[in-house]
């Protein structure tokens, strides 16, 4: 079941210069940044209850994110709804014929259970089911 909007993600060139924006401009604190070798991504969170912004950067320049940055020069890149059991939500949004990007779950930040539904199934945005680690 989803049971909350976990976090908005956007896709940054700079992350350094992004996480001080949102430090020092928008006066947000800081959780920390954390490598994603499974999504090649790094990741900054800033925690807004009940939600968070995530701010993506590619890990040593590759992945996915890499190539939505050459593509759009960065922005809204997706949704993340917390599931407090990921793999039946798979199988329901399966069976309705909902396609993801992978066949099943893998290890996202904070060692949650992450997948990512193809946004030609959702009107064009990526949406993240996460599993939170204490939940799995
Ligand atoms: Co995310």
């Amino acid at each position: 079941m989803i049971t909350a909007l976990d976090h908005i993600a956007i896709a940054v060139p700079d992350l350094e210069a992004s996480i001080k924006r949102f430090m020092e401009d928008f006066g947000l604190e800081f959780s920390g940044t954390e490598d994603v070798v499974a999504a090649k991504t790094s990741t900054a969170f800033f925690p807004l209850p009940p939600t968070s912004i995530e701010l993506v950067h590619p890990l040593q320049g590759e992945g996915p994110i890499a190539k939505y940055l050459e593509k759009k020069g960065g922005g809204l890149h997706h949704l993340c709804f917390r599931s407090d059991n990921i793999e039946e939500d798979i199988a329901r949004l399966k069976d309705k014929g909902y396609q993801f990007l992978s066949d099943g779950p893998s290890d996202g930040a904070h060692n949650s259970k992450v997948i990512f539904i193809h946004p030609k199934s959702c009107d064009g945005v990526l949406i993240e089911l996460n599993q939170p680690a204490d939940d799995h």
